[in-house]
C-alpha cells in the first residue's frame, strides 16, 4: 500500500472535521485509491491545549516543521485569515509542495499571485472548500463545464447570512438571535462582520467569476452590500408580495465584461434560489451549451467543508500516485475589466420611512417621474398618525444610476427618515416576472 504524508494547519471547525473524516474514512482512500494518508504534523496556534489526535500526529505551534519536512508533498491550510497564512502558502508552493486551502479571504487577496506561483513550481493550489462549503462548484466550473462559455453565475454563497435570513423569515427571530445561532453552529467566520457585510460572499463570487471568465476579478470591483439593513418589515412585506429576501451574489458577462455584485435582493418564489434555506448554498450557472444548471448543498459547517477538502486531497493523491503533474486550470490570469455598476439594470423595491403628512406620495412619485423611473405599485402602512409610516414602492426595470439619483433626492427631502433603503429584484430565470 502506498502511503502519502500530509501536514495539517488548523484544528478548528473545518480542520477538526477534516481530521476526523481522514480517521473515520481512511478505508475509503485505501479502497478507492490504494493509498493510506498519514498526518504526522498538526499545526495550531496554541499547542498547549489538548487535541484529540492519534499517537502518530504531533501537535506543534506554527507551521515550520511542516515546511521543513521534505517527505511531505501536501500542506492543508485550514487556519484562516487573509494575511497570516500567506507566508506558509508561498513557502510551501515555492518548496514544491501542493497546497489545499479553504481560505477564500487569502485567495481573494492573493490568489492571482499564488496560482501563478503554483504553476511556476509545477504544483497545485486547490480550493474547492473555499467556495460554497460542500458543493463541488469549483470542479463544476473548472472541469465539468470546461467546454462551455459561462454567461452568468447567480448564487447564494454565504451560509451564515442565508441561515440568518431564513430564521428571520420562518421563525421571526431577530437578526442578533439568528447570528448567534449561526456562530454557535460553526457557520460564521472568526469575524462575522465578513459574513453579514457581504465581504465573504464577495470573495467567493470573485473567485467563481475569475474561474468562469478566465480573468482575475479584482475584489475592489465587486459591488458589495450586506444584510444589516434588512428589517423584519421588509421580510414580511416581500413575502406577502411573492418574494424571499436572500443575499445574492452574481457574476455576469455584460457586453463581454464582468459585472460582479453581492447584495440582499428580492428573489421571486419561482426562482430556484428562493427555496435554498438555512446554511445551504445554491448556485445557478448559465452556460452556452448546457444552459442553466443548478448546484445546491450545505455551504458552511465543518463536515460539509471537510468533504470538499477531502475531494481536493483525492485529486492530488491521484496525480502524485500516477506521477503526473496536472496542468493548472488557472495559472497567470489577466486582470478583468469591470462593467460600470451604474449601468446595471434591475427592478427595485424602495422602503421609505416617512412622516405622516400630505405630500409624501407626491414627492416620491414626482422624483420617480423626473428621473424616468416607472412605478409598478405603492403601498403604505401606518399604525398611528403620530408614528412614522412605511411606504413600499416597487418599480419597473431601471438603471442603477437613475435609482441612486432618485433615492438620494427623495431621502434628502424633509419628511423622509434616514432608515429608508432600497433593494434590487432578481428576475425569474426565464426572464419573466
Ligand atoms: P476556526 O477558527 O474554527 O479554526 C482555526 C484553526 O486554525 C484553529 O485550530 C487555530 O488554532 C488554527 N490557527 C489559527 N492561526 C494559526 C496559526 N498562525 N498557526 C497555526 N494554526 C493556526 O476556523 P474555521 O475552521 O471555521 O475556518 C478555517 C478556514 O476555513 C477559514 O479560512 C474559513 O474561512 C474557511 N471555511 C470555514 C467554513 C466554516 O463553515 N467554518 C466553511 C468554509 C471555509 P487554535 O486551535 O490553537 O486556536
Ligand atoms: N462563513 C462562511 C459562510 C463559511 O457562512 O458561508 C463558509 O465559507
Amino acid at each position: 500500500m502506498d502511503r502519502v504524508r500530509i501536514g495539517l494547519v488548523g484544528f478548528g471547525t473545518v480542520g477538526g472535521s477534516f481530521y476526523r473524516l481522514l480517521t473515520a474514512n481512511a478505508g475509503e482512500f485505501e479502497r478507492r485509491l490504494g493509498v493510506a494518508v498519514d498526518v504526522p504534523w498538526l499545526a495550531v496556534r496554541d499547542a498547549s491545549r489538548p487535541r484529540n489526535v492519534a499517537p502518530g500526529t504531533r501537535v506543534v505551534q506554527g507551521w515550520q516543521a511542516i515546511l521543513d519536512d521534505n517527505d511531505l508533498p501536501i500542506v492543508v491550510e485550514l487556519a484562516g485569515g487573509a494575511e497570516a497564512p500567506l507566508p506558509l502558502v508561498r513557502e510551501a508552493l515555492s518548496r514544491g509542495k501542493h497546497v489545499i486551502t479553504a481560505n477564500k479571504a487569502l485567495l481573494s487577496a492573493h490568489g492571482r499571485e499564488l496560482l501563478a506561483l503554483a504553476a511556476e513550481n509545477g504544483v497545485e493550489l486547490k480550493f474547492e472548500a473555499a467556495v460554497c462549503g460542500g458543493i463541488p462548484i469549483i470542479k463544476v466550473l473548472s472541469e465539468s463545464l470546461l467546454g462551455n462559455r459561462v454567461r452568468s453565475i447567480v448564487g447564494i454563497v454565504n451560509g451564515t447570512t442565508n441561515y440568518i435570513l431564513t430564521r428571520m423569515t420562518e421563525e421571526r427571530l431577530s437578526f442578533a438571535e439568528a447570528l448567534a445561532e449561526a456562530q454557535k453552529k460553526g457557520f460564521a467566520e472568526a469575524d462575522p462582520t465578513l459574513d453579514v457585510s457581504g465581504g465573504d460572499a464577495a470573495q467567493k463570487i470573485g473567485l467563481l467569476g475569475s474561474l468562469a471568465f478566465g480573468c482575475w476579478i479584482d475584489p475592489a470591483c465587486v459591488l458589495t452590500e450586506g444584510i444589516t439593513t434588512v428589517e423584519q418589515k421588509d421580510i414580511e412585506f416581500c413575502q406577502a408580495s411573492g418574494f424571499q429576501i436572500k443575499l445574492v451574489a452574481q457574476a455576469r458577462l455584460m457586453d463581454g465584461v464582468p459585472l460582479v455584485t453581492v447584495f440582499p435582493a428580492l428573489v421571486p418564489l419561482d426562482h430556484p434560489l428562493a427555496g435554498v434555506r438555512n446554511e445551504f448554498n445554491g448556485v445557478l450557472v448559465d452556460s452556452d451549451y448546457l444552459g442553466p444548471s443548478m448546484y445546491e448543498g450545505r455551504g458552511a459547517g465543518g463536515n460539509p467543508t471537510a468533504s470538499s477538502v477531502a475531494s481536493d486531497l483525492g485529486d492530488l493523491l491521484k496525480g502524485i500516485l500516477s506521477k503526473q503533474v496536472r496542468r493548472p486550470f488557472a495559472g497567470a490570469l489577466p486582470l478583468a475589466a469591470a462593467f460600470p455598476q451604474g449601468r446595471m439594470r434591475s427592478r427595485y423595491y424602495f422602503h421609505f420611512v416617512t412622516a405622516n403628512r400630505p405630500g409624501i406620495w407626491a414627492l416620491v412619485t414626482g422624483v420617480c417621474a423626473e428621473t424616468g423611473i416607472n412605478i409598478e405599485s405603492v403601498h403604505q402602512k401606518w399604525e398611528d398618525k403620530s408614528k412614522p409610516s412605511d411606504l413600499y414602492v416597487l418599480v419597473d426595470e431601471a438603471e442603477e444610476s437613475q435609482v441612486r439619483l432618485a433615492f438620494s433626492r427623495i431621502t434628502a427631502a424633509e419628511g423622509i427618515r434616514p432608515a429608508s433603503h432600497y433593494l434590487r429584484i432578481v428576475p425569474s430565470p426565464a426572464g419573466g416576472r
